[in-house]
């Protein structure tokens, strides 16, 4: 489901810019502070009404303007195209779908999936948990069109059993009403995170040998947030006087993790920056394979400042695959003579500078 239009308002540098986009691999370069990064956060934007860069979404809105807005045109795997617009005020998020007004942020996810990468992506190995609980998240919620209800459920559980942990008086008879619902919706986002795990895995497998891997094993293992001895529910009435002192439900899948090994050790203990770079791309490319085999959607790429971290034989060997395996790959750069010349052939390129983007001729 590529972008084929793309009508950018008022995000951070960029004051207006319209773009036709194409399939395939397109960079737009630029000098630091142009507004390249901007402009995929105002694609970001269109599929999830959120930054990848701030929390506070509000931040990018354009100095001195009130609102942000952006329109993207897609085509479908089944031929004909989706419209889609948001638009972005300091008071909220208004989101159309083919020009009707819709409520739920998840059509924007689904109906534009994205992956991005930026040089911040090493975390999803180095950095806390709840970078791993979006990368699954991510491929449940695209694969499993139950997940999403099922995930709801579980917050607005999750959050009421916490009220009821924080008040002065709790009889716990009171809260364990509640808990047979809280245990049948854990049960449901553990299975479908950890079976979405094991379905990806072979794929990660194949992706990190094309990428040069030599180890014999790739494991990803779930960790759920609870002991895998006995059920969550017998967990979570043993841990009823911890929550208690603590007013905050301590076990379950807010608190999972995701444990990547080779050959049994975690990754974090011995590969090189390098490799996780590499390592992350093999996750997302097995990411985009498996929705593709599942769903027969793709995810469009977003690459933020592609660069050097990486010897050039192995770049190489990454741009060929991205470029088979995604349908459509935007990718930023400040320094695009530093990478492969057949590669830059191949792309459509876009120069970006103050915030106007325009192609560019070969
Ligand atoms: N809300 C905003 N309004 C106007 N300009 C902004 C806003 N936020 C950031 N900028 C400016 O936008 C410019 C482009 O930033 P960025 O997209 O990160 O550039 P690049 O990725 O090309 O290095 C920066 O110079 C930054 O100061
Ligand atoms: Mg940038």
């Amino acid at each position: 489901m590529p972008l084929t239009e793309l009508h950018i308002r008022n995000i951070r540098n960029i004051a207006e810019t319209r773009l036709n986009l194409s399939p395939g691999v397109t960079l737009f370069s630029g000098v630091n502070g142009s507004g390249k990064t901007s402009l995929l956060e105002a694609i970001y934007l269109l599929g999830t009404g959120k930054s990848f860069r701030t929390h506070r979404t509000e931040k990018i809105i354009r100095r001195g303007e009130q609102e942000s807005t952006v329109f993207g045109r897609l085509s479908r795997e089944n031929g004909g195209e989706d419209s889609l617009g948001v638009k972005k005020d300091r008071t909220g998020l208004e989101i159309k779908k083919n020009q009707k007004p819709i409520t739920n942020r998840s059509i924007l996810a689904s109906s534009l999936p994205l992956m991005v990468v930026t040089p911040n992506s090493h975390n999803l190995l180095e950095g806390g948990p709840q970078w791993r609980r979006r990368f699954v998240d991510w491929g449940v919620f695209h694969v499993e069109q139950r997940f999403s209800s099922h995930w709801n459920t579980f917050r607005r559980l999750l959050k009421q059993r916490n009220a009821l942990l924080a008040r002065q008086e709790l009889e716990r008879a009171e809260l364990e009403a509640w808990d047979s619902a809280f245990v049948a919706v854990v049960e449901e986002i553990t299975a479908l995170r950890r079976a979405y795990l094991e379905a990806l895995e072979p794929h990660a497998v194949f992706f990190l040998k094309a990428l040069g891997f030599e180890e014999e094993s790739f494991d990803m293992s779930y960790q759920p947030g609870f002991s895998l001895g006995s059920s969550f529910g017998e967990q979570l009435a043993q841990g009823y006087v911890r929550d208690r002192a603590m007013k905050r439900t301590q076990l379950g899948p807010h608190r999972a993790d995701i444990r990547f090994s080779f050959d049994g050790v975690d990754v974090r203990q011995w590969i090189s920056r390098g490799q996780q770079k590499l390592l992350v791309y093999a996750l997302f490319l097995a990411q985009n394979r498996y929705l593709r085999q599942t769903r027969g959607k793709e995810a469009i790429l977003l690459l933020d400042d592609l660069s050097a971290e990486l010897d050039e034989h192995r770049l190489n060997k990454l741009l060929v695959l991205l470029e088979k395996e995604f349908a459509q790959v935007l990718i930023t750069t400040a320094n695009k003579e530093s990478l492969p010349k057949e590669f830059v052939d191949h792309a459509r390129l876009f120069h970006v500078e103050q915030g106007q983007v325009s192609l560019l001729d070969h």
